[in-house]
């Protein structure tokens, strides 16, 4: 992996060194906490507060949980230019908010091509038709009576980080990083139903259409299909939410988000690729010579430090976590190396919770500040041996001219008042 010319715009003496870094994180192992510094009484623990004297609201105030009030800042949020309409549109999950592997259900971002489908699962059906033995029409309850299983997987849009090929545009890993999202599914594998419905000698690739407006529908190749594609029908244990495909979604473990079809209605067996919008005209990557590729399905290794990032800049000196997430479709994440130097120097940073296949995994540097500048990246690297690329690497390969599949490495500008600004480095 080569290191990145400096940008000459920007100062670099401030910034850490390996050696700084190292140093720091002895010397806070046998300090006390800031808190514990104070010097002032602090009436917040020495008088006795509301909560502790008044009764709080009893159970059944609200039959289906919501977070605390004082979290309503953390929303899923939309860029209102880079759509014309709400329907054909999309939201980022709000990376910097979030803990641990898993993405809260009403925070997963949203991608619709013709709005959120109303289906009532009584209703909904499921024809599998085709190169098969025998078509079949499956209810929801056809369904839930097959053999069950949960998995962890990122969904992650192809379109993610699609602003940023040409430069650093958007300002917070919201909306830099924030089509991903990472959920407990479960249902049954398309396996299942394939072979009750008994596959013909000649049937090589599936078509998946949603019942919604837009109809979306994507071409896939058999062999992915069988093995560990899921059809899912709960998400985080709870039904899937109606953003999210209710009462039924494909489950494409680290393939583009596109493939991942929501209300699902129909799977096509055939032999060959149907070759519809969503695989021709949109989801191909234009390279710099006119060039397209094709059915580029699986999401290469790729991280972003979550904290600090511009929507969550550095306040207080010394002692601070860096934290972050990394996911690679071809396996699991085996490391993440993270600079505070724009690439110079860099610390394998320390992985924390379940590591799981093609699952986000969390990252952190636990570090200390003394309010120099810093250009921190990080660089995921996954099961197969693949390096996240940087920026300037992936555009000589990729050239400029798509939005689809930009995994390269982010860098976020730390000002020494701790303002934290998405830039480019060479
Ligand atoms: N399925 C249907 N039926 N309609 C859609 O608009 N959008 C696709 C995919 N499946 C879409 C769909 C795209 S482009 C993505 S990235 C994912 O769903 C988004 O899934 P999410 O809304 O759960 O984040
Ligand atoms: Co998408």
């Amino acid at each position: 992996m080569s290191t990145m010319a400096p940008d000459r715009k920007l100062d670099r003496r401030g910034f850490l060194g390996a050696a700084g870094l190292a140093g720091a994180a002895t010397a806070l192992s046998g300090r006390a906490l800031a808190a514990s510094d104070k010097r002032e009484p602090d009436p917040l623990i020495l008088e006795t507060q509301d909560s502790s004297r008044y009764l709080g609201e009893g159970v059944d105030k609200r039959p289906y949980g919501k977070p605390s009030p004082y979290e309503s800042h953390v929303v899923r949020r939309d860029v209102s230019w880079l759509t014309a309409s709400a329907e054909s549109s999309v939201n980022f999950t709000p990376l910097h908010e979030l803990e641990g592997i898993i993405t809260p259900s009403g925070l997963c971002f949203e991608r619709h091509h013709a709005g959120i489908a109303d289906i009532k699962p009584a209703d909904h059906r499921l024809m599998i038709h085709g190169l098969v033995e025998k078509p079949l029409v499956f209810t929801m309850s056809d369904i839930k009576r097959m053999p069950r299983s949960s998995r962890v997987y990122f969904l992650e849009c192809a379109a993610n980080s699609g602003m940023e090929w040409r430069g650093a545009q958007l300002n917070g890993c919201q909306f830099t990083h924030g089509m991903v999202h990472n959920v407990m599914y479960t249902g049954v594998t398309l396996k299942t139903l394939l072979d009750e419905a008994g596959l013909k000698p000649s049937a090589k690739w599936l078509m998946l259409e949603g019942a919604d407006a837009s109809g979306m529908n994507r071409s896939l190749p058999l062999d992915k299909a069988l093995k560990d594609v899921m059809l899912a029908f709960a998400m985080n244990g709870e039904a899937l939410r109606p953003e999210q495909g209710y009462p039924l979604r494909a489950v494409i473990p680290g393939w583009e988000g596109n493939l991942w079809v929501k209300w699902l209605r129909r799977i096509e067996v055939g032999d060959r690729p149907w070759q519809t919008r969503e695989e021709t005209s949109k989801y191909t990557d234009l390279l710099a010579d006119g060039r397209s590729r094709r059915f580029t399905y699986v999401m290469d290794a790729k991280s972003v430090v979550t904290n600090p990032s511009p929507q969550a800049p550095l306040r207080q000196k010394g002692r601070n976590v860096l934290s972050g997430i990394a996911w690679s479709g071809r396996g699991s994440v085996t490391r993440v190396d993270v600079s505070f130097d724009g690439g110079r120097n860099w610390h394998t940073a320390r992985i924390d919770g379940p590591v799981l296949d093609k699952s986000l995994t969390r990252f952190y540097v636990d570090f200390d500040w003394n309010g120099q500048e810093l250009m921190i990246q990080s660089r995921a690297i996954d099961s197969t041996g693949y390096v996240q690329p940087a920026k300037a690497e992936l555009r000589k390969v990729r050239g400029v001219n798509s939005i689809y599949h930009n995994n390269g490495i982010q860098t976020w500008l730390v000002r020494p008042n701790g303002d934290t600004e998405n830039v480019e480095i060479g």
